[in-house]
């Protein structure tokens, strides 16, 4: 038989949250609300749509590899240089083009976990050694016990804040903490694929990409622009680590209804603030209600809130699922016990809570 590399042997498949036609399957339900994947239930903005229309007209063109109204477009909100920005599908390919245009064969790479799986599967695609690090009390990446798992083999840490599942962000001081204590031998890769969510404050990620330090920050359209299906991501880093990731990624990774629609949810700034807004409130009501109800809660800074079950994850999902709910049970994350409901509009919570009172009561 003929055999894939080891690495690739060495794989896990992705595992993603179940989709509303398994859940309707299982469940025999025809009305679901899928709170698994941390999409957005409020939708894209009526702009995006609009632009994302329109460009199904020219499909049967190739898109163009960068397309620099958007980089500039990012440039302007973020404040960083277009020239430090690159474009991808998704965030999940920036995560990838940085293992494979940096970590060589043996070469560690640093991850946090339980996290996004993304960084272990990066790793070994790229033939790197995956070092798991522990998250800490707080349910965050716990960025002193990074600096310690380091060793003269490290090649590329991937960092996830807020982290997923746990919706924990590290803060400033232990960022700035962190830059102090790391070589420039080594690319540091912050996944904000959640940092518009983040209410408390941020770490200065835009800073040490200006002043030079090998960061590569990761930020995507698929959560709160939910663009999820349309695969736009993004990513800034220094001029050099932009050409570098270039250099590795089909050229045309982006397609042209991706590009138009994330143009377009720029433009409607407005739209977003609102569903922040809701957001929050969500997550608010949410996180209180458990808390009081006596679950234990991640602080989350996130789209979801992730809690503690008296029962295994996945019977609590289960139940869920027969009442209309798909959540999302984090055993896959190597978090069991613990239950990831991803943020709706408001009237969907209450009905959510209702649901799970008699969780808290017995
Ligand atoms: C932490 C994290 N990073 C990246 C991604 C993937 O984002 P994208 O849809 O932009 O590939 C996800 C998706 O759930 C995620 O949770």
């Amino acid at each position: 038989m003929l055999e894939p590399r080891a690495e690739v042997r060495a794989m896990a498949e992705y595992v993603p949250g179940m989709s509303l036609r398994q859940a309707r399957a299982e469940s025999g339900r025809e009305q679901l609300v899928k709170l698994a994947s941390n999409e957005s239930l409020w939708g894209p903005s009526p702009r995006a749509l609009d632009c994302a229309h329109a460009a199904l007209t020219d499909i049967n063109y190739y898109p163009l590899v960068q397309e620099s109204s958007l980089a500039e477009a990012l440039s302007e909100r973020e404040g960083i240089p277009a020239q430090n920005i690159l474009v991808g599908n998704g965030a999940d390919e920036i995560l990838r083009l940085a293992a494979m245009a940096y970590v060589r064969p043996g070469d560690e790479v640093l991850y946090p976990a339980p996290s996004f799986s993304a960084y272990r599967h990066c790793t070994l695609m790229a033939g790197g050694t995956p070092v798991a690090v522990p998250l800490n009390a707080r349910g965050a990446n716990d960025l002193r016990a990074v600096v310690a798992t380091m060793t003269e083999k490290t090649r590329l840490v991937y960092l996830c804040s807020p982290n997923n599942p746990t919706g924990t962000a590290f803060s400033p001081e232990e960022w700035d903490w962190y830059l102090d204590h790391v070589s420039d031998q080594v690319l540091t890769v912050v996944d904000g694929a959640y940092h518009e969510f983040c209410r408390a404050p941020s770490p200065d990620f835009r800073a040490a990409i200006k002043r030079g330090r090998p960061v590569l920050w990761v930020r995507t359209f698929s959560k709160l622009y939910g663009l999820a299906a349309l695969r736009v991501g993004w990513g800034a880093a220094s001029p050099e680590i932009v050409q570098n990731l270039m250099r590795v990624r089909d050229p045309f990774s982006v397609n042209s209804v991706g590009w138009a629609a994330a143009y377009a949810s720029l433009q409607d700034p407005q739209y977003f603030t609102a569903v922040l807004a809701q957001n929050w409130a969500a997550r608010d009501y949410l996180s209180g209600w458990l808390s009081g109800a006596g679950f234990s809660v991640f602080e989350s800074e996130a789209n979801f809130v992730t809690f503690n079950v008296p029962k295994p994850d996945q019977e609590v999902a289960q139940i869920l699922l027969n009442q209309g709910f798909v959540v999302r049970p984090t055993t896959s994350f190597g978090l069991p016990g613990w239950i990831r409901i991803t943020m709706a509009p408001q009237p969907i919570m209450e009905e959510l809570v209702g649901v799970l009172e008699p969780l808290a009561s017995g």
